[in-house]
């Protein structure tokens, strides 16, 4: 147990976003790592899509199925915001309610990027849907682990040929777009993005994501 003071009452929620290989599920174990060695310091991790009973079975839906290779842009979507809407309400809200801290790997942000500038859905029914499904939740933080599109795809090589993940599949410059779009994003809502150099080594992201959350929350 470390003696950093104890974390505020209200519930936190961060969530973490970039590509593939870009370094989101290394980091949230390292933080949450770093978390629950805070005394009273109570963690939550979780993803999307998934992080449900029910948004598991969607990811699977979306990600695995043999099925998929058929699905619309729009039915892609609308099953992100099926998942997310699920996740919010048993999950991410009774967390932060209770005062916990919860690290999401992936929320919103991934549908804007992904279904929006990646697969071009018109931003007006993107947000609707998008806010239909988070209802008023907003991450605390978000952040953005940023490589080249060439780094985080070299670094996922092995799964691309291990299993049939769609998004996985694309292309380089399709996940040149969502590198892009991330940026576009983040420097809309600075308040909310913190932008994180994923080509370093893991524990210097580690220290940068940790002295951020630190200042804010801490
Ligand atoms: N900063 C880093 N430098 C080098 N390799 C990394 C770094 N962060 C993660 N990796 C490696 O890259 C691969 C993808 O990381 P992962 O955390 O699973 O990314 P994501 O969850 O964003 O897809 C893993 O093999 C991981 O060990
Ligand atoms: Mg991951």
């Amino acid at each position: 147990m470390t003696k950093e003071s104890e974390i505020t009452k209200k519930g936190i929620l961060i969530s973490f976003e970039g590509s593939e290989g870009c370094g989101k599920s290394t980091q949230i174990r390292r933080i949450a790592d770093r978390l629950e060695a805070i005394d009273h310091c109570d963690v939550v991790v979780t993803r999307e899509p998934g992080g449900t009973e029910i948004g598991e079975e969607v990811r699977h839906l979306l990600m695995h199925s043999t099925a998929n290779s058929a699905m619309h842009p729009e039915t892609e979507l609308l099953l992100f915001a099926a998942s997310r809407a699920q996740l919010v309400r048993e999950l991410i809200v009774p967390s932060v309610k209770a005062g916990k801290m919860v690290l999401c790997d992936r929320f919103l942000d991934s549908t804007t990027v992904y279904q929006g500038v990646a697969r071009q859905i018109a931003e007006d029914p993107l947000t609707q849907i998008n806010d239909f499904a988070v209802g008023d939740i907003v991450p605390d933080l978000t952040v953005v682990v940023d490589v080249p599109a060439e780094i985080g795809l070299e670094r996922i090589k092995h799964r691309i040929s291990d299993m049939p993940d769609r998004m996985e599949q694309e292309n380089v410059s399709f996940y040149a777009k969502v590198r892009e779009g991330y940026l576009i994003l983040a420097r809309s809502l600075p308040d909310r993005f913190l932008v994180v150099d994923g080509t370093k080594a893991p524990h210097e992201v580690e220290n940068e994501i940790w002295q951020e959350i630190h200042a804010r929350f801490f």
